[in-house]
């Protein structure tokens, strides 16, 4: 019988195997803002495990506080080209297809840095007009390099937090200019940003757009109040040049709005008519829905899978990406797909330290 899971899907001409990405992860292992080949064979350990889409952990684009931690990865540090051009080769070397994550951290970057040499520990100023220009086009910059260096596509990241985030977000974007506002003013950079990564890219290279109701700062919060505010969001990215929209949720079986159990990418794909991918939890073994880091998430395992194919099948959705099990198991998707079940791994904490290459156990067995 076909799994719909492991049938292809394509997105604006970029065909993938099966339904599975790799959700966007960062790992703070590049050094001087440059992967190098431990990130290469990191990233070739999940192609040869039958991810269908990698996304790359965040790239922050060339400005000041773009990146909030050391480590975080770029196109324009010196060496970074070449240690890019390594990480894609390798990845398509193993069969695989990756886009990158482009990525401005903004207000995520004033607390928890106090390590970093030039972290900004006050709030964060408000952006000048020109720092807002400014910083669309480095975005375009860093979308131009991506495809140079021979990425499938991009996701540019518009959750959890960060800048793009903020300016969706009523909570942070408190501006009274023409950024700020209702939920058309506060989409305006966003959709600067999308127009300019397309222009950046033309009209043939798949943009993906990564949008959360939640931030980092404050997990209750909204960019979106009801379906008709996400909407505007949505198709104006659309408009803006998104070819599909990957939903950030905690727990991917958790409904968005009243009335209705559409997930946030269920949403997504109805209000824009784009293919949408969902996230959160996917793969985790254990009763205990935690947090984000700690978590060992519920509702996995074989459950979890026949609930997600099922949506998949009704078209709530069109992929899932796993984030934390395919950090502690690089053959997640292959032993899915041969229905190898009780060797999956689940998430071991102790995969947040090191890049695990090799497909064994991560701690030790006793
Ligand atoms: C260590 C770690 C780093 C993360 N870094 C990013 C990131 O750079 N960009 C991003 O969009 N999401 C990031 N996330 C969120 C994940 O992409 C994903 O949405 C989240 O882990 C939920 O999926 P999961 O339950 O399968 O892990 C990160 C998550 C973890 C655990």
């Amino acid at each position: 019988m076909s799994d719909i899971l492991f049938s292809p899907f394509t997105i604006n001409g970029l065909t993938l195997p099966n339904r599975i990405a790799m959700s966007a992860m960062t790992r703070g292992f590049s050094t001087g803002g440059v992967p190098g080949p431990d990130v290469a064979a990191y990233y070739r350990a999940r192609a040869t495990g039958g991810v269908g889409l990698i996304i790359t952990e965040a790239v922050a684009v060339d400005r000041p506080g773009a990146s909030e931690l050391p480590g975080i990865p770029t196109f324009h540090a010196p060496g970074a080209v070449a240690g890019w051009k390594a990480v894609v080769t390798a990845v398509h070397e193993a069969g695989g297809r990756i886009a990158a994550q482009l990525h401005h951290a903004g207000a995520l970057r004033k607390a928890e840095t106090s390590a970093h040499p030039d972290a900004l520990n006050d709030e964060p100023a408000t952006m000048s007009e020109t720092d807002i220009a400014d910083t669309i086009a480095a975005f375009g910059t860093a979308a131009a390099a991506a495809r140079r260096l021979g990425f499938d596509g991009l996701e540019i990241h518009g959750a959890n937090g960060n800048l793009i985030n903020q300016f969706l977000w009523s909570g942070r974007n408190t501006r009274s200019d023409a950024w700020g506002g209702d939920v058309e003013r506060r989409t305006r950079f966003a959709v600067a940003v999308t127009q300019a990564v397309r222009a950046a890219v033309g009209p043939d290279f798949p943009i993906l757009f990564r949008i959360s109701q939640f931030s980092q700062e404050d997990y209750a919060a909204k960019i979106a109040e009801t379906p008709d505010e996400l909407a505007t969001i949505l198709r104006a990215l659309v408009d803006a040049g998104a070819d599909a929209f990957h939903a950030s949720q905690r727990r991917f079986w958790e409904p968005q709005f009243a009335g209705s159990d559409l997930n946030l990418a269920g949403w997504a794909k109805k209000l824009s008519g784009k293919p949408a991918i969902t996230v959160g939890s996917v793969g985790l073994k254990g009763p205990d829905v935690g947090d984000l880091i700690a978590g060992q998430g519920g509702n996995a395992g074989p459950a979890g899978l026949s609930e997600l194919r099922a949506r998949i099948e009704r078209g709530e959705f069109d992929m899932i990406a796993v984030g934390r099990a395919l950090l502690t198991d690089p053959q997640w998707p292959n032993k899915v797909r041969e229905d190898r079940l009780d060797e999956l791994r689940g998430f071991d904490l102790a995969s947040l330290g090191r890049l695990v290459i090799e497909d064994a156990p991560a701690t030790a067995a006793a």
